[in-house]
């Protein structure tokens, strides 16, 4: 079951998530596009354009959906040329078969029930499916387990920034392994390390759902917290999980 606020809190955050948010390895773009089909290419909760920008730079022909009015004019305001459908996958219909759909740190927000059916759907025999996710993990451990403390004293649990997991990645590789309509399932890893000055820091924080979803009277003592334990800043290891699979038939 997907919390609809919560998957549309982003566009509150638009100028934060733009520019606190990392982006997505030039590799994995390269990748995903030699295992696809040349073809249209359909990218599923495209926000503000993180991983728009290295596809649109291959110049292929690319449709967004997106359904966050404040996400979406940052997205055309940074790739003009590309397609944007407003609305929820959910409700988008395919004017043409795909030959990629892609999702970036997504298809999570994307109804459970129907993702799959939708997927299969909207892509051509053999179109390519990739969908991706950026953990974030603090390199320091002990300041990464300290970090967590505040979250859990504050009551931020589920998909906190200190506690980012692989489940999305590994439920849709179950899910596809186990899914005759698609085959092919390749799984790829991607890792970066960037330093995040503190207020860079606060700002990954205030773009990520599960503070998002607290009051802003409550937010700001959790940020206050983090930010007296990180001084100067902090360094992330960034780690892509990406799932290829591909329309059987
Ligand atoms: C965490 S952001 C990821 C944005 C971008 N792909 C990136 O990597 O930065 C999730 C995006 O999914 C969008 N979204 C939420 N529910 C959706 C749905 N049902 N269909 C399509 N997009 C959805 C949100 O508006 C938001 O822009």
């Amino acid at each position: 079951m997907v919390d609809r606020v919560r998957s549309v809190v982003f566009g509150e955050a638009v100028e934060q998530y733009e520019s606190a948010r990392p982006g997505y390895p030039e590799q994995l773009v390269t990748e995903v596009l030699e295992y696809a089909p040349a073809g249209p290419v359909l990218e599923v909760g495209a926000g503000t354009g993180k991983a728009t920008v290295g596809f649109a730079a291959h110049g292929v022909d690319l449709t967004c959906v997106e359904p966050d009015p404040r996400m979406a004019a940052a997205l055309t305001s940074k790739c003009p040329g590309v397609r944007v459908e407003s609305g929820r996958f959910e409700d988008y219909v395919p004017d043409r078969p795909f030959t990629l759909l892609y999702s970036a740190q997504a298809w999570h927000w994307v109804d459970p029930e129907r993702r799959w059916d939708l997927a299969h759907a909207a892509l051509a025999p053999s179109g390519a499916l990739a969908l991706f996710w950026n953990r974030y993990v603090v390199t320091d451990a002990e300041l990464g387990a300290a970090l967590a403390a505040v979250d859990h004293r504050h009551g931020v649990t589920s998909s906190s920034l200190h506690r980012s997991t692989s489940v999305q990645a590994e439920e849709s590789e179950h899910l596809l392994a186990h899914d005759p309509r698609f085959t092919d399932l390749d799984i790829r890893h991607y890792v970066h390390h960037t330093w995040y000055p503190t207020e860079r820091y606060l700002d990954l924080v205030r773009s990520i759902s599960a503070y998002r979803m607290l009051d802003p009277a409550a937010r700001e003592p959790v940020l206050g917290e983090l930010a007296a334990l990180l001084g100067d800043g902090v360094e992330i290891a960034f780690r892509t999980d990406l799932t290829l699979a591909r329309r059987a038939h």
